[in-house]
Order: C-alpha cells, then sequence, then structure tokens
C-alpha cells in the first residue's frame, strides 16, 4: 500500500510516497517558498519585518506551494496509486477566516458545480486576516504575562505549557487587541496543519491534539479547549476553533473531487493532519515510550512519548498529543548547532577535531555553556560563553568538549522530568560527530543510534495515513 505524506514545514512545503510493505520512502517532492514561489516575498519562508519579533507568513503561499508540489509529484508519479494522505504542518501558526470559509470548502468539495480555478482563488476572499503568525513570532510578551497573572501554574498543568509566545493562544490574544474588527470578522481559526487537511478534504477539518497542544488553548486531561482559558483570552473564541480529534479516533476525511485533476483517485481518506514535531515522533519510530530523538540543529531539540500526563515542573517543556496515543514531550534549546559554530570558529579548529579529535586530547571536567542567543530552556539571556573553569587558560580541546558536555549535560538536566531511555535516537547536521554521540550516550545513559531519515515528519504523516486504511 502507497501512503503520501504532505509535510507544511517553515520553508517548504514536501510530499512523499510510503510503501508500508516494503516500510521503505517511494519519492519525496517540494516545493521551497523563496525559490520556487518568489512572488510571495518570503526568501526564508516569512515576510521580512522591521520588527525581529514580528514573523508572519501569507497563507495563501502555502496553498500555492500545495497545488505546485502535487502537480511535481503527479509529472514524476502515478498518483493513482496512492492510497490515502496524512501530514503535518509547523507547530503554532494559525490561519483566520471569515463567514465565507464554508461555502469555499463547499465548491472544493463539490463535484457538480464548476471546481475553483486554483486553492488560492477559492480561499483569498475567505481570510479575514491576510497574514499568519508563525512559530518564530516572539512579539505577545504583554499577552504572555496577562496568561501568567490570570492563571499562574493552571495553565502549565491544563494545557502542557505555561504561557509562550509563538504558541496561538497569545498571538489570538494580541489580534483581538490590535484588529477587533478583524477578529470579529473571523469566524474559524484553523492551524496550519488542519487548515491543509481543511482544504484537502473540502471539509472543516479538526484539530488533533499533536498540533492543538501547541496552543495554551487544549485542555490535556479532557481533550477539549479549556472553556476558563479560552474566555478569558478572548470573546466566542470557543466557537471559532475547529473540532478536537483525539488520537486514533475515527474523523472519516475523504479526499475533494478538486484534487482530481492531480491524478488521485476519488475519495480517498484523507486523516486529519497533526503538528510537525508529532509527524517527526511517528517517522522517527520513537512514538513509544523508553526511546528519545535529539534533533541537532539550528536550535537542539528533544522529544519522546510519555506514558501519562506530566508536566516539566521547572516550566520550560512542553507536553503535546502524541498522535499514536496518549502523549509526547518537547524541550527546545535554542543555542544548538548555530552555537556550535560560533565556538567552532572562535577557536578556528576543522570539523575533524571539533568532532573527534578534541575528545580523544581533552584532560579536563570543567562545563562550559554557549548562551550566544538568549536561551529558553533554560530562560538566560545571550550573555556568550560561561564556563565553570578559566575558559581563557583552557586548550582548545578542553575549550570544545566542555561546550558539549555543557550542552549535553544541560539537556540531560531538563528532561529529568521526562524520564529514563533506553535508546537515543540523534539526526540532525551535528549527528555526524562521534564525540557528540559519545557525549549524549555517557551522559543519558543510553544506546545512541544516528537516524537515517531526513524527512521525519513528512513520513509521520505517511505512516498514519496508513493506520486509517483497513
Ligand atoms: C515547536 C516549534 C517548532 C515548529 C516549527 O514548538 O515551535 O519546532 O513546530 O518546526
Amino acid at each position: 500500500m502507497l501512503t503520501l505524506g504532505i509535510d507544511a514545514s517553515t520553508q517548504s512545503v514536501k510530499a512523499l510516497v510510503y510503501d508500508s510493505e516494503a516500510r521503505r520512502v517511494v519519492t519525496t517532492v517540494s516545493v521551497n517558498f523563496g525559490r520556487n514561489l518568489p512572488e510571495f516575498g518570503s526568501p526564508d519562508g516569512f515576510l521580512p519585518n522591521p520588527d525581529m519579533s514580528v514573523r508572519r507568513a501569507n497563507p495563501l503561499m502555502w496553498l500555492a506551494a500545495l497545488e505546485m508540489v502535487l502537480g511535481k509529484l503527479q509529472a514524476t508519479f502515478d498518483t493513482s496509486s496512492i492510497a490515502a494522505i496524512g501530514g503535518d504542518g509547523q507547530q503554532h501558526g494559525s490561519v483566520y477566516l471569515n463567514a465565507k470559509w464554508f461555502p469555499a470548502l463547499r465548491a472544493i468539495r463539490d463535484s457538480r458545480t464548476s471546481r475553483p480555478e486554483s486553492l488560492c482563488a477559492a480561499v483569498s476572499p475567505c481570510l479575514s486576516r491576510r497574514e499568519s503568525p508563525i512559530w518564530m513570532d516572539t512579539s505577545t510578551t504583554a499577552e504572555c504575562r496577562a496568561l501568567d497573572r490570570r492563571f499562574g501554574g493552571y495553565l502549565r498543568e491544563t494545557t502542557g505549557s505555561p504561557a509562550i509566545e509563538r504558541f496561538t493562544l497569545p498571538q489570538i490574544m494580541k489580534f483581538v487587541r490590535e484588529e477587533p474588527a478583524a477578529y470579529d470578522a473571523t469566524a474559524r481559526i484553523h492551524l496550519v496543519s488542519s487548515f491543509l487537511c481543511s482544504v484537502l478534504s473540502g471539509e472543516d477539518a479538526p484539530v488533533d491534539t499533536g498540533d492543538g497542544a501547541g496552543m495554551n488553548a487544549l485542555n490535556l486531561r479532557t481533550l477539549a479547549w479549556d472553556e476558563d482559558i479560552c474566555g478569558f483570552a478572548a470573546p466566542g473564541l470557543v466557537k471559532r476553533l475547529p473540532s478536537v480529534c483525539p488520537p486514533g479516533a475515527a474523523c472519516p476525511l475523504r479526499l475533494a473531487p478538486y484534487f482530481e485533476k492531480f491524478g488521485f483517485r476519488p475519495g480517498i481518506p484523507v486523516v486529519p493532519f497533526t503538528g510537525d514535531n508529532p509527524a517527526s515522533l511517528v517517522g522517527t519510530g520513537a512514538d513509544k515510550p523508553g526511546v528519545a530523538v535529539v534533533s541537532l540543529g539550528t536550535s537542539d531539540v528533544f522529544f519522546a512519548a510519555m506514558d501519562s500526563f506530566q508536566t516539566d515542573p521547572d516550566g520550560y517543556g512542553h507536553v503535546f498529543g502524541n498522535p499514536s496515543g496518549g502523549f509526547m514531550s518537547l524541550a527546545c534549546f535554542k543555542n544548538g548547532s548555530l552555537a556550535r559554530e560560533r565556538v567552532r570558529a572562535m577557536i578556528g579548529c576543522d570539523y575533524t577535531f571539533f568532532d573527534e579529535t578534541a575528545f580523544e586530547r581533552a584532560k579536563g571536567t570543567g562545563r562550559a555553556f554557549p548562551y550566544f542567543e538568549s536561551e529558553i530552556t533554560p530562560i538566560h539571556p545571550a550573555t556568550g560563553i560561561e564556563a565553570d573553569f578559566d575558559w581563557d587558560a583552557a586548550d582548545n580541546a578542553d575549550k570544545v568538549v566542555s561546550v558539549i558536555r555543557g550542552q549535553v549535560g544541560n539537556m540531560f538536566d531538563r528532561t529529568r522530568w521526562i524520564g529514563m531511555f533506553d535508546e537515543i535516537r540523534v539526526t540532525g547536521g551535528a549527528s555526524r560527530s562521534r564525540g557528540i554521540r559519545e557525549t549524549i550516550a555517557s551522559t543519558f545513559g543510553a544506546r545512541v543510534k544516528v537516524l537515517e531519515v531526513t524527512d521525519s515528519a513528512a513520513l509521520g504523516g505517511a505512516i498514519l495515513a496508513t493506520r486509517q486504511v483497513k
């Protein structure tokens, strides 16, 4: 059986076909917003803004990319062989739609009326807000503090996270404050994931508990929107939010007739989309407890499945729904690979030294923390290197190893609330470093495996689709 996974990430939309019997990826195509859709003026996936804390994207760009990626797939692959579609979107981003959204969806799914000329043409008149805030937006500190004052620890204990700037609820609160009339005209607020799933199915799709938990609005104990929190945030918010679909619940969405133009078989199942991190949890095979994933990218991200709902008592980590059932944890460390690169440049060494030789030569036992960006786990200002030994007097090997020891040690300390792991799967550019892998293995007391999959989110979407086909 072949299924399709669609991953709408910050910089691109990817389509991946997975063969579930052979357990292998058959083909992948992608569309990059900057390169392939320059007319949207978003080289890095968001609209340039003089205020660095404001990060927004045109939601029509995601629709144009979806059509383009399906066209690319059809050009190289027999799309009629695909049995079901799943997918994911970058987390936290939100799309604001007026009452025209519902008839527009009908036009996409109704095979008797004339087809819309394009998804952009169909949805453009439905936008009550032309720009969607995305996860990189940090402009909602005032709203987060208001949520803290009103709810304190209840927010974390209920939604799995404290108030976080990029999360959807503070973003909605800011929209209400700045553009009350546009909020009044909003009939539905979708996440990137549920927006794309809606368009594909021609139905107003639900939000899954994986992506829904990235909003600060979903009660993870009841798996329903929290009336108190939503009521405080914005008038009439709950009725503007999609329904919630718990993992594994039957949700019979079907591909809308509009998409027959890309060669798909009519009416194949479409499963509710999730967030990119929950999808990666599935795509990396870490959706069962005992295995954690460490993604060593621009930022370092640690995630793992959890047996039961429990939150980080220190308030840094997040809890999201696990699309395979139950929950997952996620901790994000802003000073990841970029910080390692800065240290390498400061020392002036090559990758062989940084990744391996330094670990054979180092004698010291100290830890150093690279705070080149303000850190979020734990909160710490951008102060540069902070070491518990005399950094200036140390030799280069000790400098490198102390930074890795500091980063991995901090990751260990900040993920204790999640539990212990037998196996850690590492991915991302820095997973090539033997020194980093060995430091992770000895710090966590776990086996470390390098993950071969590169498109783990798209793969997760495709795997979730296989589960809907009986
Ligand atoms: C997670 C987060 C990012 C986005 C974009 O909380 O903000 O990982 O999902 O990838």
